[in-house]
């Protein structure tokens, strides 16, 4: 017998015995067994068709009852219309009979998603065809090696500019595979700032220059990029918190990196989108999965990619197409960013953020408060408002509200709603 119960969703029930079976209307095409029944009915199972139908984006003011607004700095806020059509493809992907966790990352069906996970990404980013797009393994971490690995040798100099602790781990690791410099820094004041340009003294022998486009720790963002005065005119960006969140020219870099679990999907995929002059030089001890070569030449699939967090990847793609493009998402990102600051701004000192305001994040907002001792009690009292991780990273203290794309604008909304309340109660 079946029984709408919701306009989404139809209860089956098997009036021979209790079972039941939610059948929502953004399922996949499928066939739908009860396995519970008793063996001697199993050859009686039930089997039903639903149509697919688009999965529908709920209104940036909604919050789903069962889940809560996360500020978490990555793995992140996922946007909600992709995990529910994820859910829909989880057990029967396309009428494919499987899972994609259960596909071969050479089969035609995991082929279909990765080309398409690659042409929507070029067509978000507008990526030039002399640009090689990997998906690949071992976080932004790995880059921090593979990169000096692939285009330098060993004596070759290189300039880093650290903007916070994220550049300065890349600036570290890049020493055991050739000679970084730090031309500047903005440790000594706590990572508050980004460089005048003018200022910056690059050496022209440099191979590349790295930046750290969104320090997600300290929340300070370049606005714009620094022309490389190196002979090769290299820049090169950690991007890993800020990718996808706003066009960029991609054609003023050599590479650009970044690990998905903020913008644009799991943990578990990292995306390096590399001039293709610039491979095939790696350094001899060079291991074998940090050689862009080997995996330019095999499309990513030189050993088994991560298939289900490039699936993600690809939805979340989509999705940021559907959108408009990231110019709109920008415009969204801005948006949530200046409601946010204003409410810190205009709290007459009660929170307070120690970025410059010309550089401050777009994606990750740190703010402390002026009464120290509470802000344990604000990350608490949060969190029964179904607004987590908003405790600051350990290095630095305070509070972090990271709002990445998918935060929707109803999240920082009711954050600042709160912090008002918040500071009503406790000024
Ligand atoms: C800007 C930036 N770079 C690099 C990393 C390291 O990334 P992973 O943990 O993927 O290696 C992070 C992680 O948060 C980051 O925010």
């Amino acid at each position: 017998m079946a029984t709408a119960t919701s306009p989404n969703s139809l209860l089956l029930q098997n009036p021979n015995r209790s079972t039941t079976i939610h059948l929502r209307k953004n399922s996949n095409p499928a066939r739908v067994n009860v396995f519970n029944l008793s063996p001697s009915r199993r050859n009686k199972s039930i089997s039903i068709t639903c149509s697919t139908t688009q999965v529908e984006r709920p209104p940036s003011n909604a919050q789903s009852l069962d889940r809560v607004f996360n500020f978490a700095a990555g793995p992140a806020t996922l946007p909600e219309n992709m995990l529910k059509k994820a859910e829909s493809e989880l057990y029967n992907w396309r009428g494919s009979g499987m899972s994609v966790m259960e596909m071969s990352h050479r089969g035609k069906e995991f082929l279909s998603i990765i080309q398409k996970a690659e042409s929507d990404l070029r067509a978000l980013l507008n990526i030039p065809e002399e640009y090689a797009v990997l998906f690949l393994q071992g976080g932004a971490t790995s880059q921090f090696a593979a990169i000096p690995l692939n285009l330098c040798k060993r004596d070759d100099p290189v300039d880093y500019v650290v903007t916070g602790s994220w550049g300065d781990k890349a600036f570290k690791e890049a020493q055991k595979f050739c000679k970084p410099s730090v031309i500047w820094s903005g440790k000594s004041e706590k990572y508050t700032k980004i460089p005048s340009f003018d200022g910056l003294e690059q050496n022209p022998d440099a191979k590349y220059l790295h930046i750290c486009a969104n320090e997600t720790i300290h929340g300070v963002e370049f606005k714009d990029y620094p022309t490389p005065k190196n002979n090769d005119r290299l820049l090169i960006a950690d991007m890993s918190s800020n990718f996808c969140s706003k066009p960029v020219d991609v054609s003023k870099f050599g590479l650009i990196y970044a690990g998905a679990q903020k913008n644009v999907g799991p943990s578990g995929v990292t995306i390096v989108i590399v001039r293709k002059d610039l491979i095939g030089n790696a350094q001899e001890i060079t291991p074998i999965m940090f050689d862009y070569k080997i995996h330019v030449e095999n499309n990513s699939l030189y050993n088994t990619p991560p298939c289900y967090g490039i699936y993600m990847c690809g939805l979340v793609f989509e999705d940021l197409l559907a959108q408009g493009g990231l110019k709109e998402v920008e415009k969204k990102n801005i948006k949530k960013a200046q409601i946010l600051y204003d409410a810190i701004d205009e709290s007459n000192g009660f929170y307070r953020c120690p970025v410059e305001k010309s550089v401050r994040s777009l994606m990750n907002v740190p703010f402390t408060l002026e009464k120290s001792d509470l802000e344990a009690e604000f990350v608490k009292e949060a969190a029964k408002e179904k607004m987590v991780q908003l405790k600051g990273h350990r290095s630095v203290g305070g509070m972090r509200a990271s709002i990445y794309n998918a935060m929707p604008l109803a999240g920082v909304e009711k954050l600042v709603a709160f912090m008002k309340d918040f500071q009503a109660r406790h000024a």
